[in-house]
């Protein structure tokens, strides 16, 4: 059995085929704050059309996923709480002065710092400047787990890649 799981925070464009592929290999929690977002997929639909509904269908469970691959759905922090992967890929939108707004990132820090656990890997996918990871989303880790980075826990910037439509450069296709 594995012992990888791994959580994956937004289920957008980018984390929703990132968690379809992992969950071929590894028992996946997929983790949004949006209900009817995870009720659409658990349904076995994805309106962003990145994600086919076979393909979709062929790895989600309706009941937490304890064997070695599967995709569990849900809005529930609690489930996160096995996990020792945690991929964030939430939205980093722009305010009207073109500002980036870091909120979906601390929000989804304050999640993770929440169930955080020794020996844990954080890796963050949405788009930020430079320095956003180690002076934003790092401390609001360290503050809700009570444990420090690269002694208790690790963490990596890994930026997204998906170009959203594109049928030929899919995730599984895409180098990085
Ligand atoms: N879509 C793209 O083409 C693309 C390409 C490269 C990089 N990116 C970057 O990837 C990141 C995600 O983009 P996207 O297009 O997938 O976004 P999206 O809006 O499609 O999806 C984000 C999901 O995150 C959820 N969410 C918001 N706050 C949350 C929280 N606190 N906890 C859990 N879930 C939360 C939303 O409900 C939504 O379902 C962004 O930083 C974006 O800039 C996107």
């Amino acid at each position: 059995m594995n012992t990888t799981k791994i959580a994956v925070i937004g289920l957008g464009y980018v984390g929703l085929p990132l968690a379809v592929e992992f969950a071929k290999k590894f028992p996946v929690v997929g983790f949004d704050i949006n209900q009817s977002r995870v009720d659409e997929l658990n349904s076995g639909t994805d309106s962003t059309l990145e994600v086919d509904d076979d393909n979709l269908q062929s790895v989600v469970s309706l009941s937490e996923v304890e064997g070695n691959n599967g995709l569990y759905l849900t809005t529930k922090p609690a489930a996160l709480s096995d996990c020792n992967y945690y991929i964030v890929t939430v939205p980093t939108p722009t305010d009207k002065n073109n500002r980036p707004v870091l909120t979906p990132l601390i929000k989804a820090s304050e999640t993770i710092g929440k169930v955080l656990k020794k020996d844990d890997i954080v890796i963050y996918e949405s788009t930020v400047y430079p320095g956003a990871t180690e002076e934003d989303c790092v401390p609001v880790l360290e503050l809700y787990s009570g444990m420090k980075m690269n002694t208790d826990f690790f963490v990596g910037y890994s930026p997204e890649r998906i170009n959203p439509g594109d049928k030929l450069h899919t995730v599984t296709k895409i180098k990085k």
